[in-house]
């Protein structure tokens, strides 16, 4: 097969970014399946939350975040955020053309799901994404089978970003949100949003274990090691893998997740673009 992106090394890092820290959710799951590649990591906190902001808005910023991780001369970009992608990804991929792969979060988990034994699928995200429908959109597109309910979340970015993960009124609100009629009856719930991943205990607390938790963050990075796989892309002789964080704002928020998913070693530097 003739790659198209025979110009690129294995040796190049791999870029990730988010509007704050859900996107280390899935970095930490590239580290995992991918040991030996190196990442760039840009949070936009200074531009946080990403979902309520408009379409042009959130691709004026993707798109700028997107044009430094090629200037960092990364091989693929990990669109780490749902808004990004419902809103963006359009014009991401128009301005990176063939310098690096694209890997967003929407479309290999909804792949996944619509393959899978599912019909009441609930999703929850941010109002950029839920108002794009993108979801419903994607699942469909391979399943018309599928019922898609996705409901609005916008608290929670917030309360996480906040370090309010593991607090009565992050549980209070989520069981409010939980109990909406819209995912009543669901098997399924998608977590259409990387912040979510870290409200992944107190979301499987409320449901036990009547609705099965989607695992995007792990279907994203295999996704990515396929993709990288399929054209002779991925590091195989890195022992000492380095992990960089570019931050538009630093949060303390940010500092304590990012050491705690990725050590204390790394290196975290203030970038506004
Ligand atoms: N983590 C992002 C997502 O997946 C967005 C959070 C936000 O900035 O609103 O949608």
């Amino acid at each position: 097969m003739k790659s198209k992106y025979k110009h690129l090394s294995a040796k190049q890092p791999i870029g990730v970014f988010d509007s704050g820290v859900g996107g280390l959710t899935v970095a930490r799951e590239i580290r995992r399946l991918l040991p030996n590649e190196d990442i760039i990591y840009f949070g936009d906190t200074k531009h946080l939350p990403y979902g309520d902001k408009s379409k042009e808005t959130i691709a004026g910023y993707s798109t700028k975040i997107a044009a430094f991780l090629l200037e960092m001369n990364c091989k693929a970009i990990v669109i780490a955020c749902n808004t990004a992608t419902a809103n963006a990804l359009k014009e991401v991929k128009k301005l990176v053309g063939n310098r690096a792969l694209i890997i967003d979060v929407v479309n290999p988990v909804s792949e996944k799901v619509a393959y899978e034994l599912h019909q009441n699928i609930g999703v929850i995200a941010t109002k950029g994404t839920v108002a794009s429908g993108i979801y419903r959109k994607a699942i469909r597109k391979h399943n018309k089978f599928i019922n898609v309910n996705e409901l609005a979340t916008p608290l929670l970015v917030p309360a996480i970003e906040e370090g309010f993960s593991n607090h009565p009124i992050t549980r209070a609100i989520l069981a409010n949100y939980l109990s909406n009629k819209k995912l009543r009856g669901i098997e399924t719930l998608i977590l259409g949003c990387t912040h979510y991943p870290l409200l992944e205990r107190e979301i499987t607390q409320y449901y036990g274990k009547a609705v099965k938790i989607i695992d995007s963050p792990q279907i994203v990075a295999n996704e990515l090691r396929h993709r990288l796989g399929k054209h002779q892309l991925l590091n195989k002789d890195n022992p000492q893998p380095s992990y960089h964080f570019y931050l538009s704002d630093i949060t303390r928020n940010f500092q304590r997740i990012s050491r705690k998913f990725f050590g204390n070693k790394i290196g975290l530097e203030l970038k506004v673009l």
